[in-house]
């Protein structure tokens, strides 16, 4: 049996990073695109340079870089997309443009208002005008699934001529279904001309919740490359999650293989899935659902008694993939108070974070203010300090003290003060909660009212001296910047949190960073 790749191209960093509410700094794309890397994608989409001059920025820098896979950009069908994603792309050492171009008769007459002849036509040039930068040009005819069949097959094929490498079938607002995609792609294998040269891919969308059954209905069918995203972000209801791919093609290599007489594989290093999915959590603030597939805290976990029973006499009775497999380690080695420098920071390398030494001093300060409040200090608390702490713009404002007083039948109050370079002010008020008065005590003592738009805390560990981790979201004119927080205490985590936020905010600010308008597609 011969063995054949299917490629994984991720773009967690452009069509994920369209989800509304997400929205990532240069510093985050870049932290993304580097545990990418690391995961193995063969393809980083990095975003869609002519959009913003902040989208431009954190493509190049992910292309001057990231070493490994190939660096992608997006542009549509003209010259000015392209010469920017060109220049965003060149300094990778693998490059590749995006071109894409709708072919749905409902996206030509109204959203292009042009006529079919005018978009084979743009496509063609685009391809040209693209090779004549890049020798890696992927094509994608946008909603290709409400497209005319017959057209469709003619603009790839004269794409191919053209000189695209790369032939991606978007199903763009997520309306077919697995079987009819198959077929799809089965027939563009068969009738393209040219396409013997050329990679199939898949790009899914998740409306009718089919993205990832689509494109794996359309590997089955001859696709050798996926397009996906970590946790299946992406527009509306996202894109095929990377997670549940990699996994479904691991786990079922024997349906894969099955009258192809290839044994399918992907590049992925399984056992940084379950970090990459935590890293994009956490930066993006998209909380996973508990029981989300592969990723979520209850994909391993086992309730019912018989399932119990049946795991702890064979593994394999009810579970498909081991933990391990995706990097989870099973492992509950705990530390504490007496834990010195060395243990600690050979417990954060094991863990898989590479910090530098003055990072690894400020997370075991942290580390060592929460071993004296918490017994045990388990992996998911190093995790969390780590994330939470090191992870922070430098701060303009500190949190230097924090009194709350509630019960029932009282009024919550708070007062605060806060440090920043010049000054320290405080400040006192009252809300309808503890978060709310310390919240409202935090926009007097710094003078900001930033508006608050989503708010979630939850527990790192279980126990009742769990470590909380709150995330804030706020919101500032178009932008949206998101806050973490750690400690023992929520109402301290949920300050720290909405602090963190505000540094954001403000740092963004200072750095002239005004973010990006969402171009429109
Ligand atoms: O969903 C879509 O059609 C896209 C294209 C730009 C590839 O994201
Ligand atoms: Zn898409």
């Amino acid at each position: 049996m011969s063995n054949e790749k299917v490629l994984i191209f991720d773009t967690t960093l452009r069509d994920g990073e369209q989800s509304p509410g997400a929205s990532l700094s240069i510093t985050e794309k870049l932290e993304i695109a580097h545990q990418l890397a690391a995961l193995g994608v063969d393809v980083i989409e990095a975003g869609f340079p002519v959009s913003s001059p902040a989208q431009f920025e954190a493509t190049k820098l992910v292309a001057e870089q990231v070493a490994g896979p190939v660096i992608t950009a997006l542009a549509r069908a003209n010259k000015k997309d392209i010469e920017a994603a060109g220049k965003a792309v060149a300094p990778a050492k693998n490059k590749r443009i995006h071109i894409f171009i709708a072919t749905s008769p409902i996206h030509m007459k109204y959203k292009l208002k042009k006529s079919s002849d005018e978009v084979l036509k743009m496509a063609v040039e685009a391809i040209k005008f693209a090779r004549a930068m890049v020798h890696d040009v992927e094509f994608s005819p946008e909603d290709a699934t409400r497209s005319d069949m017959s057209f469709l097959i003619e603009v790839l094929s004269a794409c191919v001529e053209a000189g695209a490498t790369t032939l991606n079938i978007p199903d763009t607002v997520g309306y077919i279904l697995p079987y009819e995609y198959g077929l799809m792609i089965a027939r563009i294998k068969s009738e393209v001309l040219g396409i013997e040269n050329c990679t199939i891919s898949t790009h899914c969308h998740n409306d009718l919740g089919m993205a990832v059954a689509n494109s794996l209905a359309g590997v089955r069918n001859g696709a050798r490359q996926v397009e996906c995203s970590v946790n299946g972000l992406g527009e509306r209801a996202g894109n095929a999650a990377l997670e549940e791919i990699v996994m479904a093609i691991h786990t079922r290599s024997d349906f894969f293989s099955k009258d192809q007489s290839k044994n399918l594989t992907v590049n992925i290093n399984t056992k940084e899935i379950h970090r990459t999915s935590q890293l994009v959590s956490r930066l993006t603030g998209f909380v996973i659902q508990p029981n989300k597939a592969i990723v979520g805290a209850n994909a391993f976990a086992h309730e019912a008694g018989v399932h119990v029973d049946g795991v702890l006499k064979k593994k394999s009775t009810y579970e498909i993939m081991t933990p391990e497999a995706i990097g989870l380690s099973g492992s509950r080695m705990v530390l504490g108070r007496h834990t010195g420098r060395h243990g600690f920071a050979d417990r954060c390398m094991q863990l898989g974070f590479k910090l530098s030494d003055t990072d690894i001093e400020r997370a075991y300060q942290q580390f060592l203010e929460i071993a004296d409040k918490k017994k045990e200090v388990f992996d998911e608390d190093v995790a969390a300090v780590i994330n939470n702490e090191i992870r922070i713009v430098e701060p303009v404002y500190k949190l230097l003290y924090l009194h709350v007083a509630s019960g029932t039948g009282t009024l919550p109050t708070a007062s605060v003060k806060v440090k920043t370079k010049e000054k320290i002010t405080q400040a006192a008020a009252y809300g309808d909660g503890p978060v709310d008065a310390a919240y409202e005590a935090i926009r007097q003592a710094i003078g900001l009212s930033p508006k608050l738009e989503d708010y979630t805390i939850k527990a790192v560990t279980g126990g009742k001296e769990a470590l909380g981790e709150a995330m804030v979201k706020i919101r500032d004119n178009e932008r949206i910047f998101i806050g973490r927080g750690i400690s023992t205490d929520i109402i301290e985590a949920s300050a720290k949190a909405y602090i963190d936020a505000i540094n954001r905010m403000v740092s963004a600010h200072a750095r002239g960073d005004e973010g990006e308008i969402k171009a429109e597609l």
